[in-house]
Protein backbone atom coordinates (compact mmCIF):
# COMPACT_ATOMS: atom_id res chain seq x y z
CA UNK A 1 0.00 0.00 0.00
CA UNK A 2 1.34 3.59 -0.51
CA UNK A 3 2.04 5.77 2.02
CA UNK A 4 -0.64 8.38 2.89
CA UNK A 5 2.41 11.06 2.76
CA UNK A 6 5.52 10.55 0.91
CA UNK A 7 8.05 13.62 0.11
CA UNK A 8 10.93 13.36 -1.83
CA UNK A 9 14.11 15.71 -1.85
CA UNK A 10 11.29 18.83 -1.10
CA UNK A 11 12.59 22.38 -1.09
CA UNK A 12 11.29 25.37 -0.68
CA UNK A 13 13.23 29.00 -1.35
CA UNK A 14 12.29 32.63 -0.43
CA UNK A 15 14.82 34.43 -2.46
CA UNK A 16 17.89 33.13 -1.33
CA UNK A 17 16.62 31.91 2.30
CA UNK A 18 16.17 27.92 2.09
CA UNK A 19 12.95 27.62 4.41
CA UNK A 20 12.77 24.03 3.29
CA UNK A 21 16.23 22.29 2.48
CA UNK A 22 15.63 19.06 0.70
CA UNK A 23 13.34 17.10 3.25
CA UNK A 24 12.13 13.40 2.78
CA UNK A 25 9.77 11.15 4.47
CA UNK A 26 6.95 9.21 4.31
CA UNK A 27 3.75 9.04 6.67
CA UNK A 28 1.92 5.70 7.05
CA UNK A 29 -1.88 5.64 6.89
CA UNK A 30 -3.25 5.96 10.35
CA UNK A 31 -0.22 7.21 11.71
CA UNK A 32 0.28 10.65 13.85
CA UNK A 33 3.64 12.27 12.20
CA UNK A 34 4.38 14.91 14.97
CA UNK A 35 6.88 17.90 13.11
CA UNK A 36 8.64 19.70 15.71
CA UNK A 37 10.74 22.49 15.24
CA UNK A 38 12.06 25.90 16.43
CA UNK A 39 10.05 29.14 15.25
CA UNK A 40 10.87 29.31 11.69
CA UNK A 41 12.31 26.02 11.16
CA UNK A 42 10.05 25.34 8.17
CA UNK A 43 7.42 23.33 9.89
CA UNK A 44 4.23 25.69 8.03
CA UNK A 45 6.16 26.06 4.60
CA UNK A 46 6.02 22.25 4.59
CA UNK A 47 2.59 21.91 5.87
CA UNK A 48 1.46 24.95 3.35
CA UNK A 49 3.34 22.83 0.16
CA UNK A 50 2.20 19.31 0.86
CA UNK A 51 -1.84 21.25 1.38
CA UNK A 52 -1.59 22.78 -2.41
CA UNK A 53 -1.33 25.95 -0.81
CA UNK A 54 2.59 27.24 -1.44
CA UNK A 55 4.22 26.03 -4.67
CA UNK A 56 7.33 24.14 -4.04
CA UNK A 57 10.88 25.22 -5.32
CA UNK A 58 12.10 21.64 -5.92
CA UNK A 59 11.47 18.17 -5.02
CA UNK A 60 8.38 15.59 -5.44
CA UNK A 61 5.29 15.35 -2.91
CA UNK A 62 2.22 13.33 -2.57
CA UNK A 63 -0.46 13.35 -0.51
CA UNK A 64 -3.10 10.45 -0.37
CA UNK A 65 -2.28 9.23 -3.77
CA UNK A 66 -2.46 12.93 -5.01
CA UNK A 67 0.99 14.40 -6.30
CA UNK A 68 0.88 17.71 -4.36
CA UNK A 69 3.08 19.05 -7.00
CA UNK A 70 1.02 18.85 -10.63
CA UNK A 71 -2.24 18.81 -9.00
CA UNK A 72 -2.25 21.54 -6.20
CA UNK A 73 -6.34 21.98 -6.82
CA UNK A 74 -7.14 18.24 -6.17
CA UNK A 75 -5.19 17.78 -3.10
CA UNK A 76 -7.18 20.22 -1.02
CA UNK A 77 -10.12 17.81 -1.44
CA UNK A 78 -8.74 15.00 -0.06
CA UNK A 79 -7.40 16.87 2.99
CA UNK A 80 -8.31 18.93 6.18
CA UNK A 81 -6.35 21.77 7.34
CA UNK A 82 -6.22 23.13 10.70
CA UNK A 83 -3.81 26.54 9.73
CA UNK A 84 -1.44 28.36 12.65
CA UNK A 85 -4.22 31.45 13.02
CA UNK A 86 -7.89 28.97 12.96
CA UNK A 87 -9.43 30.82 10.19
CA UNK A 88 -13.05 30.57 12.20
CA UNK A 89 -15.71 33.38 12.14
CA UNK A 90 -16.18 34.69 15.16
CA UNK A 91 -19.45 36.17 14.69
CA UNK A 92 -21.16 33.03 13.55
CA UNK A 93 -22.22 30.07 16.10
CA UNK A 94 -20.88 26.78 16.29
CA UNK A 95 -22.74 24.72 13.87
CA UNK A 96 -23.04 27.98 11.14
CA UNK A 97 -19.13 27.71 11.16
CA UNK A 98 -19.60 24.37 10.30
CA UNK A 99 -21.84 24.77 7.48
CA UNK A 100 -19.42 27.58 6.09
CA UNK A 101 -16.73 24.92 5.69
CA UNK A 102 -19.53 22.31 4.46
CA UNK A 103 -20.32 24.68 1.65
CA UNK A 104 -16.58 25.30 0.55
CA UNK A 105 -16.62 21.03 0.41
CA UNK A 106 -19.27 20.84 -1.51
CA UNK A 107 -21.73 19.31 1.33
CA UNK A 108 -25.07 20.66 1.65
CA UNK A 109 -28.36 19.49 2.81
CA UNK A 110 -29.16 15.68 4.45
CA UNK A 111 -25.88 15.27 3.77
CA UNK A 112 -23.95 18.20 5.87
CA UNK A 113 -26.67 17.37 8.82
CA UNK A 114 -25.60 14.41 9.36
CA UNK A 115 -21.85 14.98 8.90
CA UNK A 116 -22.71 17.96 11.39
CA UNK A 117 -23.57 15.79 13.91
CA UNK A 118 -21.41 12.89 13.88
CA UNK A 119 -18.42 15.69 14.41
CA UNK A 120 -20.23 17.65 17.16
CA UNK A 121 -20.47 14.69 19.06
CA UNK A 122 -17.21 13.01 17.90
CA UNK A 123 -15.61 16.11 19.18
CA UNK A 124 -17.67 17.13 22.29
CA UNK A 125 -19.25 19.76 20.95
CA UNK A 126 -23.02 19.11 21.12
CA UNK A 127 -24.05 21.10 23.57
CA UNK A 128 -22.05 23.95 22.10
CA UNK A 129 -23.73 23.94 18.57
CA UNK A 130 -26.08 27.42 18.95
CA UNK A 131 -23.63 28.99 20.65
CA UNK A 132 -21.72 32.15 19.79
CA UNK A 133 -18.32 30.73 18.67
CA UNK A 134 -16.91 34.24 19.69
CA UNK A 135 -17.83 33.65 23.01
CA UNK A 136 -16.21 30.19 23.61
CA UNK A 137 -12.86 29.96 25.28
CA UNK A 138 -10.05 28.76 23.57
CA UNK A 139 -9.63 25.04 24.18
CA UNK A 140 -13.51 24.73 22.91
CA UNK A 141 -12.49 26.87 19.20
CA UNK A 142 -9.87 24.42 18.96
CA UNK A 143 -12.10 21.12 18.84
CA UNK A 144 -14.16 23.50 16.80
CA UNK A 145 -11.26 24.19 14.23
CA UNK A 146 -10.56 20.75 14.09
CA UNK A 147 -14.35 19.46 13.50
CA UNK A 148 -14.29 22.18 10.55
CA UNK A 149 -10.93 20.14 8.90
CA UNK A 150 -12.12 16.96 9.41
CA UNK A 151 -16.35 17.41 8.70
CA UNK A 152 -15.47 15.91 4.82
CA UNK A 153 -13.82 12.97 6.12
CA UNK A 154 -10.16 13.60 4.45
CA UNK A 155 -8.04 10.94 4.78
CA UNK A 156 -5.30 12.92 5.76
CA UNK A 157 -5.63 16.40 8.42
CA UNK A 158 -2.62 18.51 8.96
CA UNK A 159 -3.02 20.41 11.94
CA UNK A 160 -0.58 23.54 12.63
CA UNK A 161 -0.02 24.24 16.24
CA UNK A 162 -3.56 23.43 17.15
CA UNK A 163 -2.50 23.52 20.63
CA UNK A 164 -0.95 26.41 20.83
CA UNK A 165 -2.18 29.02 23.47
CA UNK A 166 -4.96 26.28 24.74
CA UNK A 167 -4.86 25.13 28.61
CA UNK A 168 -3.36 21.94 29.50
CA UNK A 169 -6.41 20.08 30.43
CA UNK A 170 -7.91 21.00 27.19
CA UNK A 171 -4.67 19.93 25.40
CA UNK A 172 -4.73 16.58 27.26
CA UNK A 173 -8.33 15.93 25.66
CA UNK A 174 -7.40 17.22 21.85
CA UNK A 175 -4.92 14.98 22.25
CA UNK A 176 -7.21 11.76 23.15
CA UNK A 177 -9.22 12.93 19.86
CA UNK A 178 -6.49 12.90 17.88
CA UNK A 179 -5.69 9.76 18.86
CA UNK A 180 -9.27 8.70 17.92
CA UNK A 181 -9.28 10.18 14.67
CA UNK A 182 -6.06 8.26 13.88
CA UNK A 183 -7.62 5.18 15.31
CA UNK A 184 -10.45 5.83 12.75
CA UNK A 185 -7.85 5.20 9.93
CA UNK A 186 -6.79 9.07 9.48
CA UNK A 187 -3.27 10.27 8.85
CA UNK A 188 -2.65 13.12 11.29
CA UNK A 189 0.14 15.34 10.76
CA UNK A 190 0.85 17.59 13.03
CA UNK A 191 3.53 20.45 14.21
CA UNK A 192 3.55 21.67 18.11
CA UNK A 193 6.56 23.49 20.14
CA UNK A 194 5.51 21.35 22.78
CA UNK A 195 7.53 18.54 23.18
CA UNK A 196 5.87 16.91 25.88
CA UNK A 197 3.32 16.33 23.62
CA UNK A 198 5.42 15.09 20.95
CA UNK A 199 5.04 11.72 23.07
CA UNK A 200 1.63 11.62 22.13
CA UNK A 201 2.94 11.07 18.46
CA UNK A 202 4.03 7.65 16.81
CA UNK A 203 7.11 9.00 14.90
CA UNK A 204 8.48 12.55 15.34
CA UNK A 205 10.52 14.71 12.58
CA UNK A 206 12.95 17.36 13.95
CA UNK A 207 12.96 20.13 11.98
CA UNK A 208 16.26 22.69 12.37
CA UNK A 209 16.81 25.76 10.08
CA UNK A 210 14.63 24.18 7.03
CA UNK A 211 16.33 20.34 7.53
CA UNK A 212 14.81 17.44 9.23
CA UNK A 213 17.61 15.89 11.38
CA UNK A 214 16.04 13.51 12.93
CA UNK A 215 12.91 11.31 12.55
CA UNK A 216 11.94 8.36 14.69
CA UNK A 217 9.78 7.04 17.30
CA UNK A 218 9.74 8.83 20.39
CA UNK A 219 11.32 6.30 22.36
CA UNK A 220 13.86 5.69 19.27
CA UNK A 221 14.80 9.04 19.18
CA UNK A 222 15.89 8.88 22.85
CA UNK A 223 18.07 5.76 22.53
CA UNK A 224 19.84 7.15 19.59
CA UNK A 225 20.21 10.78 20.65
CA UNK A 226 20.51 10.29 24.57
CA UNK A 227 21.84 6.83 25.10
CA UNK A 228 22.63 6.33 28.90
CA UNK A 229 20.81 7.71 32.13
CA UNK A 230 19.56 10.96 32.66
CA UNK A 231 19.72 12.48 36.69
CA UNK A 232 17.81 15.90 37.99
CA UNK A 233 19.99 17.77 40.11
CA UNK A 234 18.86 20.25 42.62
CA UNK A 235 20.75 22.91 44.87
CA UNK A 236 24.36 21.96 42.91
CA UNK A 237 26.08 23.77 39.96
CA UNK A 238 27.90 22.11 36.60
CA UNK A 239 30.67 22.67 38.32
CA UNK A 240 30.10 20.98 41.59
CA UNK A 241 28.96 17.84 39.66
CA UNK A 242 31.99 17.82 37.08
CA UNK A 243 33.88 18.28 40.35
CA UNK A 244 31.91 14.91 41.85
CA UNK A 245 32.04 12.83 38.84
CA UNK A 246 34.94 11.54 36.58
CA UNK A 247 34.75 13.92 33.63
CA UNK A 248 34.55 10.45 31.64
CA UNK A 249 31.62 9.29 32.78
CA UNK A 250 29.36 12.45 31.90
CA UNK A 251 27.89 13.18 28.77
CA UNK A 252 26.32 16.64 29.08
CA UNK A 253 24.93 18.98 32.01
CA UNK A 254 22.14 21.11 30.92
CA UNK A 255 19.36 23.31 32.54
CA UNK A 256 16.42 21.75 33.29
CA UNK A 257 14.01 24.26 34.28
CA UNK A 258 15.13 25.41 37.89
CA UNK A 259 17.06 21.63 38.19
CA UNK A 260 19.89 20.76 35.87
CA UNK A 261 19.53 17.26 33.73
CA UNK A 262 23.42 15.50 34.10
CA UNK A 263 23.00 13.27 31.39
CA UNK A 264 25.87 10.52 32.44
CA UNK A 265 27.09 7.21 30.44
CA UNK A 266 25.16 3.64 31.88
CA UNK A 267 28.21 2.96 33.75
CA UNK A 268 28.28 6.36 35.06
CA UNK A 269 27.00 6.83 38.75
CA UNK A 270 23.26 6.17 40.15
CA UNK A 271 21.44 8.71 41.89
CA UNK A 272 22.44 7.84 45.45
CA UNK A 273 26.17 7.65 44.33
CA UNK A 274 26.34 11.20 43.21
CA UNK A 275 24.20 12.56 46.00
CA UNK A 276 26.53 10.87 48.16
CA UNK A 277 29.40 12.28 46.30
CA UNK A 278 27.87 15.85 46.58
CA UNK A 279 27.13 16.35 50.02
CA UNK A 280 30.70 14.82 50.61
CA UNK A 281 32.33 17.92 48.54
CA UNK A 282 30.31 19.92 51.00
CA UNK A 283 27.21 20.91 49.45
CA UNK A 284 23.78 21.23 51.72
CA UNK A 285 20.30 20.86 50.66
CA UNK A 286 21.13 18.88 47.12
CA UNK A 287 18.99 16.65 45.60
CA UNK A 288 19.66 13.71 43.20
CA UNK A 289 16.49 11.83 41.40
CA UNK A 290 16.69 9.90 38.51
CA UNK A 291 14.89 11.27 35.19
CA UNK A 292 13.09 9.63 32.31
CA UNK A 293 15.07 11.22 28.91
CA UNK A 294 12.77 13.36 27.28
CA UNK A 295 12.57 14.67 23.52
CA UNK A 296 13.54 17.97 24.96
CA UNK A 297 16.47 16.45 25.91
CA UNK A 298 16.39 14.35 22.41
CA UNK A 299 16.67 18.56 20.89
CA UNK A 300 18.98 19.92 22.81
CA UNK A 301 21.09 17.07 21.21
CA UNK A 302 20.30 17.12 18.26
CA UNK A 303 20.35 21.20 17.78
CA UNK A 304 23.77 20.96 19.33
CA UNK A 305 24.47 18.15 17.02
CA UNK A 306 23.91 20.14 14.28
CA UNK A 307 25.56 23.28 15.02
CA UNK A 308 28.61 21.07 15.59
CA UNK A 309 28.40 19.87 12.01
CA UNK A 310 28.54 23.48 10.66
CA UNK A 311 31.41 24.47 12.70
CA UNK A 312 33.31 21.86 11.21
CA UNK A 313 32.09 22.41 7.81
CA UNK A 314 33.29 25.94 8.18
CA UNK A 315 36.69 25.35 9.77
CA UNK A 316 37.06 22.83 6.73
CA UNK A 317 36.23 25.59 4.74
CA UNK A 318 32.95 23.77 3.59
CA UNK A 319 30.42 26.13 4.60
CA UNK A 320 27.34 27.29 2.03
N1 LIG B 1 6.41 34.22 2.23
C1 LIG B 1 7.62 34.24 2.81
N2 LIG B 1 8.59 35.05 2.37
C2 LIG B 1 9.82 35.09 2.95
N3 LIG B 1 10.18 34.29 3.96
C3 LIG B 1 9.26 33.45 4.44
C4 LIG B 1 7.93 33.36 3.88
N4 LIG B 1 7.24 32.41 4.58
C5 LIG B 1 8.09 31.93 5.50
N5 LIG B 1 9.29 32.54 5.42
C6 LIG B 1 10.47 32.27 6.25
O1 LIG B 1 10.74 30.89 6.21
C7 LIG B 1 11.15 30.42 7.49
C8 LIG B 1 10.30 29.26 7.89
O2 LIG B 1 9.00 29.73 8.19
P1 LIG B 1 7.85 28.77 8.69
O3 LIG B 1 6.63 29.60 8.84
O4 LIG B 1 7.76 27.58 7.83
O5 LIG B 1 8.41 28.34 10.13
P2 LIG B 1 7.70 27.52 11.27
O6 LIG B 1 8.59 26.37 11.56
O7 LIG B 1 6.29 27.25 10.93
O8 LIG B 1 7.79 28.55 12.47
P3 LIG B 1 6.72 28.87 13.65
O9 LIG B 1 7.01 27.85 14.71
O10 LIG B 1 7.12 30.24 14.10
O11 LIG B 1 5.35 28.80 13.11
C9 LIG B 1 11.07 31.60 8.42
O12 LIG B 1 12.36 32.15 8.58
C10 LIG B 1 10.16 32.57 7.71
O13 LIG B 1 10.49 33.90 8.04
MG1 LIG C 1 4.52 27.78 11.73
Amino acid sequence: MSAAIRVNNLTRRFGDFVAVREVSFAVDRGEIFGYLGANGAGKSTTIRILCGLLAASAGEASVAGVDVIKQPDEVRRVIGYMSQKFSLYLDLTVSENLEFFAGAYGLSGRTFRARRDEVLQQLDLTSQGDELTGLLPGGIRQRLALACAVLHRPQVVFLDEPTAGVAPEARRRFWRLIRDLADSGTTVFVTTHYLDEAEYCDRVGLMVAGALSALDTPSGLKRRFVPGRMLEVLGASAEDIRGAVPEHRIVSIEPFGAALHAHVKEEGPRAQELLAALQNSGLKGVSVIDAEVTLEDVFLRVVQQDSGQSREQQSQGGAR
